[in-house]
Formats: structure tokens, sequence, C-alpha cells
């Protein structure tokens, strides 16, 4: 779905409450989940930077506006007691996570992971690891907002991942090979 800044939507957020007894509501997008598979064991759900503002939002945002964290669902600093649907305003179109540049991601798993996903299909625009919508992006682009798969939007196959800084891949993970040899 294409938010509108600006615009209030209906969108499911986290509710989570801290040791002294403060409650916040997250906004969040993607199945609770783990990734074993690149190393995040604890169960989590990815934040959604879009709905994000106040103070919550400086201390989680990077300054490309994803974030470097998640919502942990199991055994957090914080409780989590449930996702309800609240109205929030859209403050921008992207979001994401930072894995790579906050050093929250075990390279040598997602290294070895992202091989295993090059070449397959996201059809429907929908990322084939865990099914979510992912975002146009410059250059006929698609990127996924949690784990960061990118894909060549035409033919919807994953092409390679977001390395962090504006480009595919091309420094630390994995340069499509029809890509290079232009
Ligand atoms: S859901 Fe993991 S990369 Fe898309």
């Amino acid at each position: 779905m294409t938010y509108k800044v600006g615009r209030i939507y209906r969108v499911p957020c986290a509710r989570v409450v801290s040791p002294g007894g403060r409650i916040e509501w997250l906004p969040v997008h993607g199945p609770e989940h783990s990734d074993p598979e690149i190393g995040a064991t604890t169960r989590h759900i990815h934040i959604d930077t879009r709905f994000m503002r106040g103070s919550t939002a400086a201390a989680t945002l990077t300054g490309a506006g994803t974030t470097h964290t998640a919502v942990f669902t199991e055994g957090g600093w914080w409780e989590f007691t449930g996702i309800y649907q609240r109205l929030r305003r859209c403050h921008r179109t992207r979001t994401g996570i930072d894995l790579v540049h906050t050093g929250r991601l075990p390279t040598k798993y997602y290294e070895e992971w992202l091989p295993r996903m090059v070449g397959k299909r996201c059809r429907g625009r929908r990322c084939p690891h865990r099914g979510v919508e992912m975002q146009e992006c410059p250059g006929g682009l698609l990127l996924c907002p949690l784990h960061n798969l990118v894909a060549d939007a035409a033919t919807e196959t994953i092409i390679g991942a977001y390395s962090g800084e504006g480009k595919v891949c091309r420094d630390l993970l994995i340069t499509p090979p029809e890509k290079e040899e232009k």
C-alpha cells in the first residue's frame, strides 16, 4: 500500500510497557517472527517508521528514516502486550531497518543466506522471505523493508540486498552477474 505523507491511517501498533510502567504504542508491519537463518533468533516484529513521530522516533530512527531496532515480543526490555489498530499520521514514505550499519545483524549469517534468496520470485511485489509488500525504489528496483532484499521490479526477481548507503549490495553482499557485465 502506498501511504501519503500527512494523511491519517488505521495501522497496527504494538503496545509495550516500560519497566517503570510507561506505555508506548509503536507502529509495526509484517508478521511476528524470528529469523534464525540470518542470526536473529528472538521473536520480534518490525517497526513501521512511516508512522513514527516524537521522542520515540528520535530514539529509534536513523538519519535515512529507517530504524535500528524492532519490537521484541518475548524477552524484551519492554514488555510486549499485543497488537492493536490505531490511527496514525504518515510522516514519511520510506520505512525499513538498517541491519548492516548498526551492527544488529551477524553479517556471516546474512552473507550465507543471501545467495539462497537471489533468483527467487517476488510475485505481486511480495517478498519471498516473509511475504511482505516490497517498496518501489529509484532505478526500477523493489526493496523489502524487513531484511533488505532487493528485486528487479520488471522481472519481480530478487537480485541482491540493500547495503544501507543508497546502493544495492555492491560492497557488502552480492552483485547480480547480469548487472555487473553491463
Ligand atoms: S521479509 Fe525478510 S527480506 Fe523480505
